[in-house]
């Protein structure tokens, strides 16, 4: 159910925004926006999120009911199917970042307008080590840096949709088995 309707640009500001405006005029749940590039990405703290183009998953995905912690959710369900798919050692680092050996390899953005939550996230795929600003290179990864092997970013983002559609129904449960769960599956959460 996610990713359906899905709207896919070539260039746009930020996928948070277009997301957010296809909200305010009523767009369904799971809506997902993807763009090949962003000018304007951003991250937490309003930090800059790089997003060349063809370079990575820059996504941001429509949900409306009450999501708990939909940051650390979505980050653990990307850490999940990136170890599964690419066989990446990758650990979520509370909030909202995906880290593989301590670098930066996706990151989370929620935001909110009326009763949707926009869940923005970026996957790093392509880059080489020259793709990434110089203040970045010591900082974040790549999927390809870590693997050696270009990644399909369509089958990817169909195993992250999955894996983010599974935990978020187990939260609307609202377990606290599920957020148990979240806990212990987070590095540096006491
Ligand atoms: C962070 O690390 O602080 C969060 C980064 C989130 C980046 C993604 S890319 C798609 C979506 N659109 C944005 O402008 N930001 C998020």
């Amino acid at each position: 159910m996610f990713g359906v309707p899905l709207y896919k640009y070539r260039t746009v500001t930020s996928t948070n925004d277009v997301a957010l405006r296809l909200a305010r005029e009523g767009a369904p749940e799971g809506t997902l926006v993807l763009a090949d590039e962003q000018t304007e990405g951003r991250g937490r703290w309003g930090r800059s999120w790089h997003s060349p183009e063809g370079k990575g998953i820059w996504a941001s995905l429509i949900l409306r009911s009450e999501g708990g912690d939909l940051s650390s959710w979505t980050a653990l369900a990307i850490a999940r199917a990136l170890r599964e798919v690419a066989g990446v050692e990758a650990e979520v680092k509370f909030p909202n970042d995906v880290v593989v050996g301590g670098r930066k390899l996706a990151g989370v953005l929620v935001e909110r307008s009326g009763g949707a939550y926009i869940v923005g996230f970026g996957v790093n795929l392509l880059q080489r080590k020259e793709d990434f600003p110089p203040e970045l290179r010591e900082v974040a990864t790549s999927l390809y840096l870590e693997t050696g092997k270009d990644w399909d970013a369509g089958d990817l983002l169909q195993e992250i949709l999955e894996r983010i559609e599974e935990v978020y129904r187990r939260l609307r449960g609202s377990s606290r088995g599920g957020h148990r769960e979240l806990r212990s599956s987070l590095r540096g959460v006491p």
